[in-house]
């Protein structure tokens, strides 16, 4: 038997390596501790939150849950790799941006990619040629989304304030309130940086739901691939212009694993403030949360990791 599990991990390490060299890694060994978390030590920084510490937000689960399968499943089921990240929000979640006013519009948890807190360098490795950002979610069913509200939930942020992709749950924000919640409230929508849908899908319980975002740099362009659970990632959208994003360094951000919750139009605010959805706006105040594994990038230059025991190239 020890023989046979030799051969596994052996055959492993050569064979389930993955396509590309790996840019940033995200997935939460199990020496990742909310300790860690707490201080921006590892992969996340976790400074965009509300008042209380960076853990009452977000936690790793160690075995309690399960990551996607997509990474952490082989020839055999071998114990997983990386832990699962839990992100919730409360009513406490504004957050104070340095030197700006409270986003009081906003509930939101943010876990953006970094090296033991420095995110700025990595942007010029993450953020070149083409590369492809992964990411993994899971309802927590315990705490659940209001669809009638708008999600961002992961999204590449530049000065600007614009996303080069995002991904968006539930009802978007309109001014005035349409009725809600929205058609396709509950399904994902991968949004290019002009708003336009380029994939959704249903977000469905209990199930892990696996995308991909390739961002070509210089020629601007994307395509996204997804799967469930242990399925291996398939092309949804094949290269697509995203024209409307800028090259360079201005248009590099940070990588945002989220959850962002706007708010609905208060009608008691002035036609100005009704607009506002950083700062204005009816928030319920309730506990929500999304489970996040299987989170990292990787370079296009040999192709795409399309799950664990392939070297699949797009
Ligand atoms: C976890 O273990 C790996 C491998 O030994 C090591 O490289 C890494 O620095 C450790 N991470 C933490 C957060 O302790
Ligand atoms: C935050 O963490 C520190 C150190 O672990 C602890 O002393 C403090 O009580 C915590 N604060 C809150 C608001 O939970
Ligand atoms: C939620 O937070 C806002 C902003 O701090 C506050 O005005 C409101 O009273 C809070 N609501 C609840 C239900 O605690
Ligand atoms: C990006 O492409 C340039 C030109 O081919 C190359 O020199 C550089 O190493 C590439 N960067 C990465 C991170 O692959
Ligand atoms: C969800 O949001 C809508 C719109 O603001 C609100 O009417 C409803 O009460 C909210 N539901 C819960 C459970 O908070």
């Amino acid at each position: 038997m020890l023989g046979l599990l030799k051969l596994v991990y052996s055959t492993c390490l050569s064979a389930c390596v993955l396509a590309s060299p790996i840019i940033w890694d995200g997935r939460a060994p199990f020496n990742l501790t909310n300790a860690d978390l707490e201080t921006s030590t590892g992969p996340f920084l976790t400074v965009v939150k509300g008042s209380e510490n960076a853990t009452h937000y977000s936690h790793l689960l160690g075995h309690s849950e399960l990551p996607t399968p997509l990474w952490n499943e082989g020839l055999l089921p071998i114990l997983p790799r990386e832990q699962v990240i839990s992100v919730t929000i409360d009513n406490s979640s504004v957050f104070i941006p340095g030197g700006g006013p409270p986003q009081f519009g906003f509930r939101r948890t943010d876990l953006i990619a970094a090296v033991n807190g420095e995110h700025t360098e990595l942007l010029t490795r993450m953020e070149e040629n083409t590369t492809i950002f992964h990411f993994s979610i899971q309802k927590d069913d315990l705490r659940p989304l209001n669809y009638s509200h708008e999600y961002q939930i992961v999204f590449i942020e530049p000065n600007d304030g614009s996303h080069v992709f995002g991904i968006q749950l539930g009802s978007p924000f309109t001014d005035p309130t349409g009725p809600l919640p929205a058609p396709n409230a509950h399904s994902f929508k991968v949004l290019d940086h002009a708003l336009n849908v380029l994939f959704s899908t249903p977000f469905i319980s209990r199930t892990w739901h696996n995308f991909a975002v390739e961002v070509d740099w210089n020629a601007r362009t994307l395509a996204v691939w997804y799967s469930q659970d242990a399925e291996l990632l398939r092309l949804v959208k094949e290269t697509t212009p995203n024209p409307t994003a800028t090259t360079g360094p201005d248009g590099q951000g940070d990588f945002h694993i989220a959850l962002l919750k706007l708010p609905i139009v208060n009608p008691a605010d002035s036609p100005a403030d009704q607009g506002d959805v950083v700062h204005h706006g009816i928030q319920e105040g309730t506990t929500e949360g999304l489970l996040y594994s299987g989170v990292f990038v990787e370079s296009a230059a040999q192709g795409i990791s399309r799950g664990f025991d392939t070297r699949g190239r797009a």
